[in-house]
């Protein structure tokens, strides 16, 4: 299959990295600042570079609000059974039928952690897909870590509110949690390594069986230890359950008055 990916910036040069090993299409890319991209990548900085062919999935990795400008004159260079994929947070399928007709359009929605193959992303297919471009969109996000096939593009912003957004939420639990051990009287290295060692052990550990995050958290709180302590002030009113839900919503109705 021939991609092209319009745009090639944190987002899009991190799924560019894992597509470029894991598939076998051939991958043409543009960016006006791009020079390096994964050997077998076909580099070009303009359209005007563009030869007259045409490609089977155009990928849009552009910021949304440059997609109306940019994205019209990139009609011509889509195959007749080609397919659209956004990754643009925020933009609608019909906005970008607006742009260019009806057409095959899948949105997905990757998270930061799509760098290191670890991301959740959301893949919204309109129903001019057909199975085939499913599966093939399905095989890219798959090559950067989980997929949640999302029905409606409203499950999209409900994925995108929770996982999404997801890492900025873990990387501020993290802050506080850091700044708590460094309170303790750790340097901020060794408070860096404590907690982020911690996170991640215990998520792999909770990703590696069954159990639901609940029994494990009981199965490490002994009667009147230390752990039971620490969560009796965690859990001492919901403070901290109603702030996850709160930003979590509130997420979710950004990415609606965003539609
Ligand atoms: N970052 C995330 O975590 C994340 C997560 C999910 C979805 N997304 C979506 O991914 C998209 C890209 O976000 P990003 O964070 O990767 O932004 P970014 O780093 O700013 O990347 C956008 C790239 O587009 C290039 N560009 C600008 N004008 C162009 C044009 N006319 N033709 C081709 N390329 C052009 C820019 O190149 P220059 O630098 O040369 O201007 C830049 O490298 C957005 O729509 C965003 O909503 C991002």
């Amino acid at each position: 299959m021939s991609l092209l990916m319009i745009g090639c910036g944190k987002m899009g040069s991190s799924l560019l990295t894992r597509w470029a090993t894991s598939t076998s299409h051939t991958i043409t890319v543009i960016n006006p600042s791009l020079v390096k991209a994964p050997r077998g990548v076909i580099v070009t900085q303009a359209i005007e570079e563009l030869s007259e062919q045409q490609f089977d999935v155009i990928v849009i990795a552009i910021k949304p609000q440059l997609i109306e400008k940019v994205l019209p004159a990139y009609r011509r260079y889509l195959a007749d059974s080609g397919c659209i994929i956004s990754i643009a947070a925020g933009y609608s399928v019909s906005s970008i039928e607006k742009l260019l007709g009806e057409q095959a359009v899948i949105r997905i929605m990757p998270n930061l952690p799509a760098q290191i193959g670890r991301g959740v992303s959301a893949l919204y297919a309109n129903s001019n897909c057909s199975n085939a471009q499913i599966t093939m969109a399905t095989a890219l996000t798959d090559a950067v870590g989980y997929t949640h096939l999302a029905a409606s593009e409203d499950e999209l912003d409900r994925v995108t509110a929770v996982a999404g957004s997801g890492p900025g939420y873990a990387f501020e639990i993290a802050r506080c949690w850091i700044e708590s051990a460094i309170k303790l009287g750790f340097s901020p290295e060794t408070a860096k390594a404590l907690v982020l060692n911690t996170l991640g052990g215990s998520i792999e550990l909770a990703m590696s069986g069954t159990e639901n995050v609940e029994i494990l958290r009981n199965s490490v709180t002994s009667k009147n230890g230390t752990t039971e302590a620490g969560l009796k002030a965690l859990m001492s009113d919901s403070t901290l359950e109603t702030l996850i839900e709160s930003t979590v919503q509130a997420a979710y109705q950004r990415a609606v008055a965003l539609r």
